[in-house]
């Protein structure tokens, strides 16, 4: 896993739904109740853009259609039968981090 410093981004603690490139993806960052989750920022459905949605009750919410996505996890809701990605999140001293696993990554960790 490599892990990537999100430019120009500084943790207030307080709750916010923003959109950042990291390694060439679009990510969908959401501060709630304290901590940051990182998700892929096009909804599933119909390519709608999640950073223009809000958060509620841990869900992240699309403004299109209003499917909604476990912040956690990434699952849709039950019916949806579909998921976001999620990423790991680290709050260091100098920053905050998002890590990615590399499509090459995981073939070599799916053949070790
Ligand atoms: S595009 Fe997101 S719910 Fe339809």
């Amino acid at each position: 896993m490599t892990w990537y410093k999100i430019p120009d981004f500084q943790f207030t603690g307080k709750p916010f739904i923003k959109k950042v490139k990291v390694n060439s993806k679009g990510i969908c960052l959401v501060g709630y109740e304290g901590d940051i989750y990182a998700l892929s920022s096009t909804c599933p459905h119909a390519g709608g853009e999640l950073s223009g949605g809000w958060c509620r009750n841990g869900k992240l919410i699309c403004p299109i259609h209003r499917y909604s996505y476990d912040i956690h996890t990434g699952k849709g809701d039950p019916g949806q039968n579909d998921f976001i990605d999620t990423y790991p999140v680290e709050i260091r001293e100098d920053g905050v981090y998002i890590g990615m696993t590399s499509f090459f990554e995981r073939f070599k960790q799916a053949f070790k």
